[in-house]
């Protein structure tokens, strides 16, 4: 067993204050000398501060601290995104499968207008049971979910007093999301709405009779967030269209009926078509879509990602396998963001066994590595396609999805590393080498999924700037890994 050393990368100021005294006796002395000496002491110390900033600069930042308000929320890490919608009864794309009725919209789908827009008239999803589906997202080791209330297409899942083009028009007659509300909360889960600022069949959007458009978009929004109770967060998208929403009321009105939410970035974005930024103080975080966001200590993100191949529903759909998903979300957390992970259920109300047995098997390895994703923040290592980590306390939690051929390396880290051990039960082993931390853990002791190895240091190891792994250590193992 070896340990890691401690690297001092931050020159201590003391050693330069040790100049000032014989400078300020020089300065006092008369004559050249004087004046020479003085101006090398001088410069000595410019010399001294110079290389202390480039220190600091070399160092990089640590982890800026997380709002209160947004705490639950990275706290959490991995959530369930549910598209839904009459749509499902074709298999296609929610929204995108509808065919053009405003140029100023993006959406070319095959299907015609007028078969897209009377689907609600044969969705009548008699298994839906949210129960099932929170049941599902706690299975999974989920802490929220958010439900695509409205989508682009225009359709609404609640009971609505401003359009009637909503559930209750449908044989279902049953408000989709007053039940997933209630079902949330018994089951301890946080509630977000997705909701499509867009309007795809709202004849006056993106028209010179925008404003009338306007009013009923924000009071579809105001009617969302004010009849079923307190709302945690709240989804906007964007279509890479002109956003004509009048952001400054309906960022007002989102804060006056749920002064607590937590908002994405989406409602400002236009043309340019950048998930990553944020253009509002409102906007809580970004959104990378279909991607692992990379590391991002300093603003909150979420990445957000389907099971299968599309967002809503489709049928013998490619899904991803729960070794991917458990990848998927340890990087994404050892970049310092959250998972929100999407399914699309069926047009019978029920998500489809096969993505549910996919999800309890992420749920298998959540709970069991539960320390090393909840309440963390990434790094300090930047995640690569192979390894991960994450860090709470004086833990970080050194997360391998594939083992090296060669020894896993980490770069030296300002820490002394006091000890380890596998999360799930077991030694590790951990060597200083000139080129880093060398950490190995018996084959037969590794997951096929994701190893987590925790290391203890003798400091927070939330004080540390994080650093990126060089590459050789990325190089995926051929040797065979068992659970
Ligand atoms: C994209 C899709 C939209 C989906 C969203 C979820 O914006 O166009 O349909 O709801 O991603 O992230």
């Amino acid at each position: 067993m070896g340990q890691g050393k401690p690297v001092a990368t931050i020159v201590d100021m003391s050693e330069c204050q040790c100049y000032w005294f014989p400078q300020m006796i020089f300065v006092r002395m008369r004559g050249r000398f004087g004046f020479y000496v003085s101006v090398s002491f001088g410069l000595l110390i410019v010399l001294c501060l110079s290389s202390l900033a480039g220190d600091i600069k070399a160092a990089g930042n640590t982890p800026r601290p997380i709002p209160d308000r947004l705490r639950w929320w990275t706290d959490a890490r991995f959530g369930m995104f549910i598209h839904y919608g009459p749509v499902t009864l074709t298999g296609e794309e929610l929204s995108w499968s509808r065919a053009n009725s405003n140029p100023q919209c993006p959406n070319k789908g095959s299907t015609p207008v007028e078969v897209y827009d009377n689907l609600y008239r044969r969705f009548n999803p008699t298994e839906f049971k949210a129960d099932d589906w929170t049941a599902v997202a706690k299975a999974a080791g989920m802490k929220y979910v958010v439900l695509t209330t409205k989508h682009c297409d225009g359709f609404l899942l609640w009971d609505s007093k401003v359009d009637g083009y909503n559930i209750m028009a449908s044989p279902f007659k049953r408000d989709i999301v007053a039940e997933l509300a209630a079902a949330s909360r018994k089951d301890g889960l946080r509630i977000g709405w997705y909701f499509s600022p867009m309007d795809w069949r709202d004849p006056d959007f993106r028209t010179e009779r925008n404003a009338a458009f306007l009013g009923r978009m924000q009071g579809e929004l105001r009617e969302v967030l004010s009849g079923y109770g307190k709302i945690d967060l709240l989804w906007f998208d964007y279509d890479g269209g002109k956003p004509l929403y009048d952001q400054a009321s309906t960022y007002a009105l989102v804060k006056q009926a749920q002064p607590q939410i937590i908002i994405n970035n989406r409602l400002d974005l236009g043309v340019e078509g950048n998930n990553e930024a944020m253009l509002n103080p409102n906007a809580d975080y970004y959104t990378p879509e279909q991607r692992i966001g990379g590391y991002d200590d300093q603003r909150p993100w979420e990445t957000c990602m389907t099971l299968g191949t599309q967002w809503s529903w489709k049928p013998k759909d490619k899904i991803k396998s729960a070794a991917e998903v458990i990848g998927i979300l340890a990087r994404t957390v050892g970049g310092d963001g959250n998972l929100l992970l999407d399914v699309g259920p069926m047009p019978d109300g029920r998500i489809e066994p096969r993505q549910v047995d996919v999800l309890e098997q992420v749920g298998a390895w959540v709970k069991l590595n539960r320390e090393s994703i909840y309440g963390t923040r990434g790094g300090p290592w930047k995640p690569t396609a192979t390894v991960a980590s994450t860090r709470k306390g004086k833990n970080i939690y050194v997360h391998v999805l594939q083992w090296p051929t060669g020894p896993l390396i980490f770069p030296e880290i300002p820490a002394k590393i006091v000890g380890a051990k596998l999360l799930g039960g077991g030694s590790v082993e951990y060597h200083k080498m000139p080129s880093g931390i060398e950490v190995s853990v018996p084959m037969d002791k590794r997951d096929v999924n994701d190893t987590v190895i925790v290391l203890k240091l003798n400091r927070e190891a939330t004080t540390i700037p994080a650093v990126a792994i060089p590459q050789p250590i990325a190089q995926i193992s051929s040797a065979k890994t068992v659970r």
